[in-house]
């Protein structure tokens, strides 16, 4: 996705002209997604869109996609089958795919499914213009791909939109956390990874045009930042490369890994409380960046760090970049800078090739790092990557029995941990309020666990110290 093409903030103005019209986003996959998603409701904004949750009452319906495991293409296509009824009572719905679906699978979808719009991730600036000419003459349109030139020169990347007008959110309410897409694409290609052909290479925002976004968001009241990319600690590489101006904005500390240096900046901006950011490769995590978290309060005492397996042999397998000695030698880095380092990571069972001896391997890692959470997926084969060519692939039924024990596992790890949080004192920045119980509000400790706080009074946004009471595996519980 890319940035260049978009209206400079200040033409973000409701086109007061435009008749009042709905749209509903339905989002899945992973963070990126959602921060497209509300960049999405930014750009219609200014042609008198407003956010919906109900399908019938909309104008435009987008289904912001994920391709990274099979069931998504599948979820998309009967959700559309679905969606279609409502083309007898509204003769003039717009239905639009987005995300990485739209992307890899554009074209053929919009050849045999009813689906008007198809708007890639690289794309996003196009939709309003696309959208109103379907309006207008019902025209279906594609727009996919990365343009090249703009991947040249990341120095031209103009100020990105959405932040720097509040994001029409659903409930009229601004949020205390919110995303903030610091790098593009990948240029990794782990063997079972779609989102290098789904998000294009590796490209970094400008560290003014984030310290921007952040600013505006934290002039809107938002009280935690997370900056998303695929490898996060590879930011800024890029532009250092390319002898742009960008270049030479992080060139002013030389000797600082780029991505520290932002995260030094940014934690000086009033009004932050928390910065956070997902997701972390391995293969480019710094000691230097570990050292961090001993004296950045702001960034907390959390890490998410995907392993994937414990085994040397998968790991090579998937072109990880890492061995599981390497891995362990950066989680002793982070819990050498905070000794009570609450940890998290994404593991695949079942790639091609795994033995029960490969699984063990990462069933000890478990055991050894004792995560505080973990996301197990089985390995799904995805068109396009290496590794679905790969012999041995391994057969359902023994994928789904290692993740129902890794998962078993996990769950016993996660639930003693959340106990040992019982009678400690804990900083909580609370984010929301329950739709269920009004008396019961969500928040995050400094290690990153959830807790539901019991009160009576309006505390969303406040950072408070709570002593934790109870706890299952799933949440702390505290009151105020
Ligand atoms: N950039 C991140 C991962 C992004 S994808 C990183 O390098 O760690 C998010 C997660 O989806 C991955 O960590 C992996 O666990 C899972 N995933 C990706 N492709 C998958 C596949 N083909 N099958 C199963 N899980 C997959
Ligand atoms: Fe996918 Fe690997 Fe890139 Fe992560 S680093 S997005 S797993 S290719
Ligand atoms: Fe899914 Fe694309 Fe994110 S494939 S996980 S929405 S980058």
């Amino acid at each position: 996705m890319l940035m260049n093409d978009i209206s400079p903030a200040s033409t973000l103005v409701a086109d007061q002209q435009a008749p009042l019209r709905r749209v509903l986003i339905e989002t899945w996959g992973c963070q990126m997604n959602v921060a497209d998603s509300e960049r999405m409701l930014a750009l219609l904004a200014t042609d008198n869109y407003q956010a919906t949750l109900v399908p019938e009452e909309a104008d435009l319906i987008i289904l912001n996609t994920c391709h990274i495991r099979e069931k998504a293409r599948h979820k998309v296509v009967s959700r559309l089958g679905r969606l279609q009824e409502l083309r007898h009572t509204n003769k003039d719905l717009t239905i639009a795919v987005t995300g990485c679906v739209a992307q890899a699978e554009g074209k053929s979808l919009l050849a045999s499914h009813a689906i008007d719009i198809i708007v890639g991730p690289g794309k996003i600036a196009e939709l309003p213009a696309l959208v109103a000419n379907h309006k207008q003459w019902k025209q279906k349109a594609i727009a996919i791909g990365f343009s090249k030139a703009e991947l040249l020169d990341p120095a031209d990347q103009t100020c990105q939109k959405s932040a720097l007008e509040p994001p029409p959110s659903l409930e009229g309410k601004n949020p205390v956390a919110r995303f903030v897409t610091i790098q593009q694409g990948c240029n990794n290609f782990c063997t079972f990874c779609v989102v290098p052909f789904t998000r294009g290479s590796e490209i970094s925002l400008r560290p003014r045009t984030i310290r921007a976004e952040v600013a505006a968001m934290l002039a809107q009241g938002v009280k935690e930042i997370t900056l998303l990319g695929q490898n996060v600690n590879s930011y800024g590489h890029d532009l250092l490369a390319a002898s742009s101006p960008a270049g030479e904005e992080l060139l002013a500390a030389p000797e600082e890994q780029p991505f520290v240096a932002l995260l030094k900046d940014l934690v000086t901006l009033p009004g932050l409380e928390s910065l956070r950011f997902t997701t972390s490769n391995p293969h480019d995590m710094t000691a230097e960046l570990a050292a961090l978290f001993a004296t950045e309060a702001k960034l907390g005492k959390h890490y998410h760090l995907p392993l994937q397996s414990g085994s040397d042999r998968i790991l090579q397998a998937m072109k990880r970049k890492v061995t599981r000695a390497d891995y362990l030698s950066k989680i002793s880095w982070l819990r050498q800078a905070v000794p009570d380092m609450a940890l998290s990571t994404d593991l695949i069972v079942g790639f091609p090739g795994e033995s029960d001896e490969d699984f063990a391997d990462t069933l000890s890692i478990l055991a050894e790092v004792r995560y505080s959470f973990v996301f197990a997926f089985t390995y799904s084969p995805r068109k396009g990557t290496a590794a679905i060519r790969f012999k041995e692939q391994v057969p359902e039924a023994i994928k789904q029995e290692r993740l129902r024990r890794l998962n078993l596992l996990q769950d016993q790890i996660t639930l003693e941990e959340n106990q040992a949080e019982v009678g400690k004192i804990r900083q909580v920045l609370v984010h929301y309020r329950s739709r269920k119980n009004p008396l019961y509000f969500y928040g995050r400790t400094e290690h990153y666990r959830l807790v539901r706080i019991r009160s009576d009074q309006e505390i969303r946004g406040q950072v408070l110290g709570l002593t934790i009471l109870a706890a299952n595996k799933i949440a702390l519980a505290a009151e105020y």
